[in-house]
C-alpha cells in the first residue's frame, strides 16, 4: 500500500467537497437564508453560516443534530437552527423561504423537486452527491448516487439550470488484499448489513486492489 493510504481515504471520506465549498463561496450569502438538507453533524451549516443571514439545517436523525448544534455553539454562531425534518418531503417555503437549498451527500430526486418548490427564480441548489462511480468495486451502486446525464435531466426536468458540475474522483490502490480489507475496516459493519462487503472480497479474491471514491458536485440555479 502507499504510505498513508488508509489515513487518506478515511479523510477523503470526511472532507467536505472542494469545489461545492469553492462554488459557494463565490456566491453572495450576505442576506441569504440557507437550507442545508441532510445536514449531519452539521459541517456544511456552520461552514456556511458566518457568510450567511442565517442557515437551516435539517436531518431526519434527531442524534445529529445533537452534535450539529454543539459544532454551532463552539463555532460561537448564534444564525444556525437545527430541525429534525424530512427532505424529501418538507415544504422548504415554510422553512424559511430559503435563497440556497446546500446538501452535502444527501441528494434524490425528491430533494431535487423540493428544491424547485422552495426557491424563487435565481435561487441556488448546490450539492455534492455520491456519483455512481463511488466504491464501483464493491459492485452496489447506491440507490442515492448519480452519474452527469441523469443528474442534468433530473436538474432541467425540475426548473434549474446547471452552471457547474465537476466529478471529484479519486482511486486508492493497495498492496495486497489485506491492505485492502484494512484501510476499508471503518466500513465493515455497514457494507455487511448492505451486501458491500461481500461484493468488495468477491473483487480482492479476483485480483482487484483499487477502491474508487467519486462524488458529483453541481451548482444550478432556478429559472
Ligand atoms: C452521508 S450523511 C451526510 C451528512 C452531512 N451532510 C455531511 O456531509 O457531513 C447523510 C445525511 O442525510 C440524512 N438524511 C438521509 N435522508 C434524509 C431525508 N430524507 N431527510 C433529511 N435527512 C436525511 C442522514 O440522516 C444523514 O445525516
Amino acid at each position: 500500500m502507499r504510505q498513508g493510504e488508509t489515513a487518506r481515504i478515511e479523510s477523503e471520506h470526511d472532507r467536505l467537497s472542494p469545489a461545492l465549498l469553492a462554488w459557494l463561496a463565490g456566491e453572495s450569502l450576505a442576506g441569504s437564508t440557507v437550507l442545508d438538507v441532510g445536514t449531519g453533524t452539521g459541517r456544511l451549516a456552520v461552514a456556511l453560516a458566518p457568510r450567511a443571514r442565517r442557515v437551516l439545517g435539517l436531518d431526519t436523525d434527531a442524534g445529529a443534530l445533537v452534535e450539529a448544534r454543539r459544532r454551532a455553539r463552539r463555532a460561537g454562531l448564534g444564525n444556525v437552527l437545527f430541525i429534525v425534518a424530512d427532505a424529501e418531503t418538507a415544504d422548504y417555503r415554510t422553512l424559511g423561504r430559503p435563497d440556497v437549498v446546500a446538501a452535502h451527500l444527501c441528494m434524490s430526486d425528491a430533494i431535487v423537486a423540493r428544491a424547485s418548490a422552495g426557491l424563487s427564480r435565481g435561487g441556488v441548489l448546490a450539492f455534492a452527491a455520491f456519483h455512481a462511480d463511488q466504491w464501483r468495486e464493491t459492485g452496489r451502486v447506491s440507490r442515492f448516487a448519480y452519474e452527469e446525464e441523469r443528474a442534468r435531466s433530473v436538474l432541467r426536468e425540475a426548473g434549474f439550470r446547471v452552471e457547474q458540475l465537476e466529478v471529484e474522483r479519486r482511486a486508492a490502490e493497495f498492496g495486497t488484499a489485506d491492505e485492502a480489507r484494512q484501510a476499508t475496516e471503518r466500513f465493515r459493519a455497514k457494507w455487511e448489513a448492505d451486501g458491500r462487503w461481500a461484493g468488495w472480497e468477491r473483487f480482492l479474491a479476483e485480483g482487484g486492489r483499487t477502491l474508487t471514491e467519486s462524488r458529483l458536485v453541481v451548482l444550478a440555479r432556478r429559472t
